[in-house]
Order: C-alpha cells, then structure tokens, then sequence
C-alpha cells in the first residue's frame, strides 16, 4: 500500500489568475487542488476597487469548471488615490478580503502601484482600524539596490517603519525569499504578521535561472536566491509554524512573454504546486506538518474556518509534471521542479 496523507483541503493565500482566455486556462489547475485563493489583483487595469473585486469575482466565477467547488477571496490593488471608505466597505461587505502593497515598478503590472508609503499612510489606518490585512510585495524598487538585497532592505527601510506607524495592522509578507525575511517574519506575533511561501522558492536556489544558459522558466520577482535562503524558507515552512503559509505565486504568462528578450517575471506552478511542497516536506522528513503549513496556518491568521472536506494525497511512482497549459493567447509552461513528484492528489 502506498503512503497517504489525508489533510483537510489546502488553500492557496497566494495567486494569480489573470482575466479571459488566461483565466480559462489556468482556474481549473487551481481549484482542483485548492478550495479557496487569494486572487491577486494586477490585472490590467488592476483590480483597484471594491466594485471591480466584485466583477473580477463574477468573471472567475463563470469561468469555473463543472463540478469543483471553489471560493475565490478577492484583494484590491492599492495605488496613490485608494479611497479609504471603499476599501473598508468592500472588507466589510465581504467583497474584500485584503488589499495588496505592490511599491510602483517591483514586478509584473505594477506601474499604478504605490509610489511612496506616505501616500496610503490614511488607508493604512483605516485598514488597522477594521483588522483587514495588508499584502505586501517587499521589494525596494531603487535601482541602485542590488535585486538580491531587495527584499531584505524593502523590511528593514518600510516594512519594519510601516508596522511601527501601525502596530495593529495584520499583514502578509507575501512570497519571502530570504533569511532575513524568515527571521523578521518569525520574531513578530503571529496574528499581526505571516508570510506564504512558494514552492518555487522552496525547490529552486537562483543558480536554477542560469543553469547551462538563461532560463526564462525559473525567473519570477522577487527573484530566487542563494542556497542558505532556500534552506532558510524550508526549515520555517516545515517546522509548522503557525506564521507561515502555501502560497503559490502561480503567476501564468504566455510563452512567447517568458521566452523574450525582456521574458515577464512569473512562474506558472499550479499543476505542480501540491507536489512540489510535499517533494519538499517529505525530503525534510517534515511530511507530519504539512498539513499545518497547507490547510490549517492561513485559514487561522485570515480568521476563517478550517476546510471541513479533506483530501487524501498519495505517494506513486514519480509523474512527469505536464509540459504546457493550451490557452488561446498561447502555451503556458507548467514549473518543473529539480525534483521527484511522488504526491498525487487522489481522493478530494
Ligand atoms: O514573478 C512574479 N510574477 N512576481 C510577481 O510579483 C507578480 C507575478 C505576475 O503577476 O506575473
Ligand atoms: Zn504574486
């Protein structure tokens, strides 16, 4: 009898599941493994009110395939001219779940983003005020910051002063990459401050995007980084703690945009994600707490219940991750991890 792990069903606090012929390719790959996701909202235009949430929720909704039971929780964009009073409704209306900090030209669709912290300081202390969570992409966007050390000046320079202006303000550090991260991330309370974590980031250092030539395929924002940060990432996602959590990041772009002379940032990982992760786990004999990092950490820092279904994963023979999503705007490749995919999910 092969190994099996019946956790309830995970979420993913973590992706990108862009809008029309996109959307149609990619929602099913998701929400056959994940009961409910974080959508983030940098389409184009970005999704930067409550009343576009609720459209963009209404186009995901009618995209879902036949007979799979998915909740998409829906972000604002948050740009210079967020208006307080909207955001705040459209969280206690429900429509909204969080509002995501993309700093002004950090990565992918994120020119309207925010140009300077001082400008939302207003909005911050609305969201504070209703405990709505604040996302963040943590990149300092100053060219003459090494991309490598970005992250790590984007906590210490804003993040860290940000949360000192607003102690009450719960937020995510989304997609951490660094030591540093984890190591800010995890000295906070947990109920003001988590951070998801790719599965990207977890199986590959960056010596991945340049093996034997350039690999569009393995570049995604905030870019890998050396091996110690990797291992820092898989010691805190499989030690349970209740601070980290399955994000994605799955981030689908065409691949004519990836394989370019300037290739978008982006990795599409949905297929492959839940297998990645218990790769991952399972090497870090870690497979007993998969289930607080995929099913149990997000629900409780976002307030919600718990999935009551379960689903059963089962290891296998090792099954080639499938090559290309077919989208009408063209092929999407699928992550292929430097690893064994054993997991299967097969009973939901
Ligand atoms: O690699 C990335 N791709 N990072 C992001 O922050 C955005 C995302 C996208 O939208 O493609
Ligand atoms: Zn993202």
């Amino acid at each position: 009898m092969n190994e099996r792990l019946t956790i309830p069903r995970p979420d993913d606090w973590h992706v990108h599941l862009r809008d029309e012929a996109l959307l149609a390719a990619v929602l099913g790959d998701t929400a056959r493994h994940f009961a409910r996701a974080i959508v983030m909202p940098n389409l184009r235009p970005p999704v930067a009110d409550t009343a576009a949430a609720r459209a963009y929720r209404e186009r995901i909704l009618a995209a879902l395939p036949e007979g799979l039971a998915f909740t998409p929780l829906m972000t604002a964009y948050l740009t210079d001219n967020t208006d307080p009073d909207d955001l705040v409704g459209g969280y206690r209306d429900g429509v909204l779940t969080a509002a995501k900090l993309y700093p002004a030209g950090a990565t992918t669709n994120s020119d309207a983003g925010v140009t300077d912290i001082s400008h939302i300081d207003a909005v911050l202390a609305a969201m504070a005020d209703a405990g709505m969570p604040l996302l963040v992409h943590g990149e300092v966007v100053d060219g003459a910051i090494d991309i490598f050390d970005r992250e790590a000046v984007f906590i210490e320079q804003v993040l860290a002063p940000l949360r000192a202006r607003h102690p009450a303000l719960r937020v995510v550090l989304e997609h951490i990459t660094t030591a540093q991260a984890v190591d800010y991330v995890r000295s906070a309370d947990p109920a003001l401050l988590g951070a998801t974590i790719t599965p990207h980031h977890l199986a590959i250092n960056r010596n991945a995007i340049f093996q034997g030539g350039i690999r569009p395929h393995m570049y995604c924002l905030p870019v890998a980084k050396r091996e110690h940060h990797r291992q820092a990432l898989v010691a805190a996602a499989c030690s349970g703690d209740a601070h980290f959590f399955l994000g994605t990041d799955s981030a689908p772009h065409t691949v004519d945009n990836k394989e370019s002379a300037c290739g978008c940032a982006g990795i599409y990982n949905s297929p492959t994600a839940l297998a990645t992760y218990l790769a991952v786990f399972e090497q870090a004999g870690a497979l007993d707490r998969f289930e607080a990092f995929a099913s149990r950490n997000g629900p409780r820092f976002y307030g919600l219940p718990v999935n009551a279904a379960t689903v059963t994963l089962e290891r296998t023979e090792p099954t080639a991750a499938d090559g290309v999503r077919h989208s009408a705007e063209g092929d999407i490749c699928v992550f292929a991890p430097p690893l064994a995919l054993h997991w299967q999910v097969v009973a939901a």
